[in-house]
């Protein structure tokens, strides 16, 4: 596999698609709708993903009738409301690295522009696992959990190389109960994962962003 060429200038590498997939939300086409089977392909690249037992157990509910947008995005705003006043919130962390607290600071105005502006967003797309693990000890719940996350990823990788953009975002499940009824979703026995606002990207030109050295992460042969 090639490691050598540029999105935009011919097919992207799978390390520049990798390194490229931001969460994108300022730079989404609120305007031009995205199709369907565009969607469908990206769902069928997902479910390549690994899963624990070779369960599968995926959906993806695609959401784009403009009320139940705007039912979501209701819960969504909510939540956010709670969200932004807590110490965890990306723009009330300090970390005493000026650069870092600024990036933090566009991270939460990004996020802050999305809330307001979710609904318009052309489809969202609430991925879903088989089975609840609420109060599931740790051996159960990882692994259920990560049988969906790598498919949700993948989503998201397979949307960048088809100009599709969305951010990962989890803040509607404080009302997950209240987003199974608006749309369907049986919530005792299907959990959600995720709401990804998924449009077009205006323009493609996603950069990596900066990250410590890798060595500062990785633990060889113990901690
Ligand atoms: C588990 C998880 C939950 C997230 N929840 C939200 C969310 O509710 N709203 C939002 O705008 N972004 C959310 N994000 C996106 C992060 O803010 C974003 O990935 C992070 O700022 C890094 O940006 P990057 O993905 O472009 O590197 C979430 C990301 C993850 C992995």
């Amino acid at each position: 596999m090639r490691t050598d060429r540029s999105i935009g200038n011919g097919e992207p590498t799978a390390d520049e698609v990798l390194r490229t997939t931001r969460a994108v939300r300022r730079r989404l086409d609120l305007e031009r709708p995205v199709d369907h089977a565009l969607i469908e392909a990206c769902v069928e690249v997902a479910m390549q993903a690994p899963t624990g037992s070779n369960m599968a157990g995926w959906h993806f509910v695609v959401v784009d009738d403009s009320a139940q947008r705007a039912a979501l995005g209701e819960l969504y705003r909510r939540a956010w409301e709670d969200y932004r006043k807590l110490p965890i919130a990306a723009g009330n962390i300090r970390t005493g690295d000026p650069a870092k607290d600024a990036t933090q600071q566009r991270v939460m105005a990004s996020a802050e522009y999305l809330a307001e502006n979710i609904d318009r967003v052309p489809v969202h797309v609430v991925p879903c696992i088989d089975g609840r693990f609420d109060r599931a000890p740790s051996w159960i719940s990882v692994p259920m959990l990560s049988s969906i996350i790598p498919a949700v990823w993948s989503f998201m990788l397979a949307g960048r190389a088809r100009g599709l953009g969305s951010s990962f975002t989890t803040m509607h499940l404080r009302f997950e109960e209240e987003a199974a009824e608006i749309l369907g979703i049986p919530y005792e026995s299907v959990t959600q994962v995720a709401l990804l606002p998924v449009g077009h990207t205006i323009g493609d030109d996603f950069k990596p962003v900066p990250r410590p050295p890798a060595a500062s992460i990785i633990h060889r042969n113990r901690w």
